[in-house]
C-alpha cells in the first residue's frame, strides 16, 4: 500500500511501516505542506500518516475520495474535522496514553521554572545583568502545600497531579466534563465546579482539549476571578487561552505569572512581549519530545495504518461510529 508522511518521523515508525512492505514517501521538510499540496500528495496514496501539525478539514477529505484512512502522531486531533472524516468514510487514529508522563514533566517543569522565575534569570545572566548577590530581587514563591487546579482530568492531568501531590502536597482540585473516581480515591482530588477552580487554585494548569466550547475558555474575565498570586500553566493547546488578555493579565498583576507550551499561533513571534515578563516562561511546544516518547508515538502511528492496511479497526480510532 502507498503512504504518505505529512513530515518526518522517527525511523522506528518507518521500519514498521516498510517492513510491513508498505510503499512510503515523507515530505521531508521544515515548511508545513500548503492545503493545496497536502491534497495533491494524499490523492496519490492509500493511506496518510499525518506527523506534523497539517490540517485536515472537509474540503481535503471530499478531494481525496480513495484515501482510506488517517494516522495522527499526536493525541490532540482538533486539527482535523472529525465529522468531515466520519461523513466522507475516513477512519483517524491518534496516539492517546503514551505522551501521559513526557507532557506532565513539561507541565511540572513550567509550574517550577515560573515559580522561581529561572528563564527569566538565566536571560539576566546572559546580558550580564547578574551584579552579585540581592536579598530582595526577583523572589519566587513556594509551592509546598499549595492548591493545585487541572482544568480537564484526563491521563496528562493525572500524571502531573500526582507528581506535584508527590513531591509538594499539593491539594488537588479539579473541573471536568464528568468526575475522575481514579483521582479522587487515589490522589485525594476535589471536584469543584468551573468558579470555584478560578478562585481557589493556585497554580491552574490545563488538560482540556481545543474544542469550540473551550477555545478562549481563559480570558479576561476568567482572569479577574483568579488569585492574584496565581500561576497558570498551559501545555494543552494555545488556543484555549485568549493570549492578549493573558499579557494584560500578567502587565497588570492580576496573574503571579504563566508557564507556556503552546502558544496561538505557533510558532510564537520572536517580539512577543510575553517572552519579556519576568514571570513568564515560554516552551516551543515540546511536551511530547523525548526519545522514548516520540519513538512510541511513531510506532503507535504506524501499527494503526499497518492494522487497517490488513483489513482491521485502528486500535487508536476516534471516530469508532465509523465501523459500525
Ligand atoms: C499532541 O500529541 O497532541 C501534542 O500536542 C503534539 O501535537
Amino acid at each position: 500500500m502507498k503512504i504518505f508522511i505529512t513530515r518526518r518521523i522517527p525511523q522506528k515508525g518507518i521500519d514498521l511501516l516498510t517492513s510491513a512492505g508498505h510503499d512510503i514517501r515523507i515530505h521531508d521538510s521544515d515548511m508545513p505542506l500548503t492545503a493545496i499540496e497536502l491534497i495533491q500528495a494524499s490523492q496519490q496514496v492509500d493511506y496518510v500518516l499525518n506527523g506534523g501539525m497539517q490540517k485536515f478539514d472537509a474540503h481535503f477529505f471530499q478531494h481525496c475520495p480513495n484515501l482510506k484512512a488517517l494516522s495522527l502522531m499526536s493525541v490532540g486531533y482538533d486539527n482535523v474535522d472529525i465529522p468531515a472524516a466520519t461523513r466522507y468514510g475516513i477512519p483517524v487514529s491518534n496516539t492517546p496514553g503514551i505522551l501521559s508522563g513526557a507532557t506532565a514533566d513539561v507541565a511540572f517543569l513550567l509550574m517550577l521554572a515560573v515559580s522561581r522565575k529561572a528563564f527569566f534569570n538565566h536571560k539576566r545572566i546572559l546580558h550580564g545583568e547578574w551584579k552579585g548577590f540581592d536579598p530582595t530581587a526577583h523572589l519566587g514563591i513556594e509551592l509546598n502545600n499549595k492548591t493545585l487546579g487541572i482544568y480537564g482530568l484526563g491521563r496528562i492531568g493525572f500524571e502531573f497531579a500526582r507528581k506535584a501531590r508527590a513531591a509538594y502536597n499539593m491539594e488537588i482540585i479539579y473541573y471536568n466534563r464528568s468526575r475522575n473516581e481514579e483521582a479522587e480515591r487515589v490522589l485525594g482530588a476535589r471536584y469543584v465546579n468551573f468558579d470555584d477552580l478560578l478562585t481557589q487554585s493556585d497554580v491552574l494548569s490545563i488538560h482540556a482539549a481545543l474544542t469550540a466550547a473551550t477555545a478562549g475558555r481563559f480570558n479576561r474575565d476568567t482572569f479577574t476571578r483568579m488569585k492574584n498570586s496565581a500561576i497558570l500553566i498551559n501545555t494543552a493547546r494555545g488556543r484555549l487561552i485568549n493570549e492578549s488578555d493573558l499579557t494584560q493579565a500578567l502587565q497588570n498583576g492580576q496573574l503571579w505569572g504563566a508557564g507556556l507550551d503552546v502558544t496561538d499561533p505557533e510558532p510564537m513571534d520572536p517580539n512577543n512581549p510575553l517572552l519579556n515578563l519576568e514571570n513568564v516562561c515560554v516552551l516551543p511546544h515540546i511536551g511530547s519530545a523525548t526519545t522514548e516518547t516520540r519513538d512510541n508515538m511513531a510506532i503507535m502511528a504506524a501499527s494503526n495504518l499497518i492494522a487497517a492496511s490488513r483489513g482491521e479497526q485502528m486500535p487508536q480510532t476516534i471516530n469508532k461510529e465509523i465501523y459500525t
